[in-house]
C-alpha cells in the first residue's frame, strides 16, 4: 500500500519562529492518555492560536497538492503543520495516527471522512467548512490507519494546523481503494 509520504518527499518544508506553539502544546499532551478531555483541551489551544496568529503569511502553494511546513516536532513523535492551500488542492484518501487533530483556520474546504467496509471503504460524512473550526478524531495507539478521510481546499487559497501524535507521513493511502455506496 502507498503512503502519504510518497507525495512528500521533497515538499515539507520547516519553518522556525514558532517553537511557543510547540511549548504550549507539549505540556497539554503529557497531562495524561490520549482521550477526548485531552482532544478538547488541544482544539482549544489551536483555535485560540489561529484567532491570534494569522497563517496568511504561509504561502508555498503548489499545483498538484498542499504544502506542509513543520512548526515543531517532539521527539516524543508529536508533530504540528500549518498547510497551504489553493483552490483544488485535494488531499489523498489516508488515515493517520492515535491523535490527529486539524484547525481550518482561513479559507474554505471540504471534509469527507470514510469507513472500512466490507469490500473497501464508504464515504461516512460530509463536511463544509466555511470558517475557523477544530476537528480531531482519536483512534488506536500504534496504528496509522485511524480516521480515514480527504481534505479540499475549495476557496482561492487557505491554511489550516495540524497536529499529529506521530509522523502523520507514515500513513497509508486508499486512493486504490473501491469507495463502496453505502445501502443506507
Ligand atoms: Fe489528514
Amino acid at each position: 500500500m502507498q503512503k502519504i509520504q510518497d507525495d512528500f518527499a521533497l515538499q515539507s518544508t520547516i519553518v522556525p519562529g514558532y517553537e511557543n506553539f510547540m511549548q504550549g502544546l507539549m505540556p497539554i499532551t503529557q497531562s495524561g492518555v490520549i482521550d477526548t478531555a485531552m482532544g478538547e483541551r488541544i482544539k482549544q489551544y489551536v483555535l485560540d492560536y489561529v484567532r491570534h496568529t494569522p497563517l496568511t503569511g504561509f504561502n508555498n502553494y503548489v499545483d498538484n497538492g498542499y504544502s506542509r511546513n513543520y512548526i515543531g516536532r517532539d521527539r516524543s513523535g508529536w508533530e504540528a503543520i500549518v498547510m497551504a492551500w489553493r483552490s483544488g488542492n485535494r488531499t489523498s484518501i489516508h488515515s493517520h495516527p492515535q491523535f490527529a487533530g486539524y484547525t481550518f483556520a482561513d479559507g474554505e474546504f471540504l471534509v469527507e471522512i470514510f469507513e472500512p467496509c466490507e469490500g473497501g471503504i464508504q464515504l461516512v460524512k460530509r463536511l463544509e467548512v466555511c470558517e475557523q473550526t477544530g476537528l480531531y478524531a482519536i483512534g488506536e495507539a500504534g496504528k496509522f490507519t485511524n480516521h480515514i478521510h480527504r481534505i479540499t481546499c475549495l476557496s482561492a487559497t487557505a491554511h489550516s494546523l495540524h497536529v499529529y501524535s506521530d509522523d502523520a507521513l507514515k500513513g497509508p493511502k486508499y486512493d486504490d481503494m473501491p469507495v463502496i455506496q453505502s445501502s443506507r
